[in-house]
């Protein structure tokens, strides 16, 4: 019997990646000796920290903590300003053919269009993830939670800047509010949709001190991890369905091959790893490559857009 080995070659807005799996925004991926192995990583690409304009050293620590299933962070978009993050990309371009995306977090709307106008001018630059989920700055409103704000920022965003934007959306718990995200996204030229950023504002109690795990925001932060599994892929699958055009990146929950196996399932064309690279370091990409790769043989595929999207109903 003809065996081809399976690969897990994948393309995200049009380019054609290696590996579906790369790190997600936030971890591993602040300082540029982080981004260097990231980049030398067996992964498919490579996102940078969400970015301001100017370094912001972020919130007071403790900011993050493991927790018995996940994570819970607030850590306040510390990050070195967007001229780093670029600088670093024309580094990269030079010496490596792997896709460095720039993420981007402006802490106002139009902090996010000059960020914008900036990564416009970029050569290296080939895609930006815009974020509209970042739930840790205290008076500051998740963007992608307010649909008329969304589709403003959108508008101009598209208007300043004619590079590839993806954007990282918030997970949503209310099918009228996937209908609503989805009509807002569909009326602009979205390269993908990264779904879902942490479930914002949980609250995690030492069990020793009866405090709060974490410093910031009186101990409310993003809760990532297997938590967040099941919303991750209902995010993912439902916006597959609601955006059949649009590539779909899923974060949320992959701890191993058959979680990355589950999110491509639901739709998802590339897999973002946060808490566990957090948790276990680099050396995860290649382990869960491993066991992804041997999914796809035992069930006979060769590739994964032979069952992408093919989730089974009952
Ligand atoms: C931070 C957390 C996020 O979930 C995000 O999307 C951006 C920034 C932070 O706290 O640094």
């Amino acid at each position: 019997m003809l065996n081809i080995l399976p690969n897990l070659t994948t393309t995200l807005a049009g380019k054609a990646l290696q590996s579906c799996l790369m790190n997600a925004s936030g971890v591993f991926c602040t300082e540029k000796d982080e981004l260097l192995q990231l980049v030398n990583a067996s992964s498919g690409a490579v996102v940078t920290k969400s970015c301001t304009l100017e370094y912001r050293a972020g919130n007071p620590s403790p900011r993050y903590a493991d927790i018995p299933f996940g994570s819970i962070n607030s850590m306040g978009l510390p990050n070195n300003g967007i001229q780093y993050y670029l600088n670093f990309i024309d580094e990269v371009e030079k010496q490596s053919d792997k896709l460095v995306i720039l993420s981007i977090a402006g802490l106002s709307h139009q902090e996010n269009i000059e960020l914008l106008k900036i990564a416009n001018q970029s050569n290296a630059l080939q895609l930006i993830e815009l974020n509209l989920s970042c739930p840790n700055i205290a008076g500051k409103p998740q963007t992608g939670y307010d649909f008329v704000a969304s589709r403003d920022l959108l508008q101009k965003a598209f208007e300043v800047c004619q590079k590839p934007i993806g954007v990282k959306l918030p997970p949503y718990f209310d099918m009228v509010h996937f209908d609503e995200m989805a009509s807002v996204l569909n009326d602009f030229p979205i390269a993908y949709i990264c779904c879902v950023n942490s479930i914002g504002n949980g609250l995690v109690i030492d069990k020793n001190t009866d405090a709060t795990i974490i410093k910031p925001k009186n101990g409310f932060g993003g809760v990532g991890g297997l938590y967040i599994k099941p919303t991750a892929l209902a995010n993912v699958n439902k916006f597959y369905e609601l955006l059949p055009h649009v590539d779909i990146v899923g974060c949320g929950g992959v701890q191993n091959g058959q979680d990355a196996y589950e999110h491509i399932l639901c739709g998802a064309s590339m897999i973002q790893i946060g808490t566990t690279l957090w948790q276990q370091g680099i050396s995860c990409f290649a382990r869960i490559e491993n066991e992804l790769l041997q999914i796809l043989q035992q069930k006979g595929y060769t590739s994964i857009k032979e069952f992408k999207g093919k989730l089974g109903r009952i």
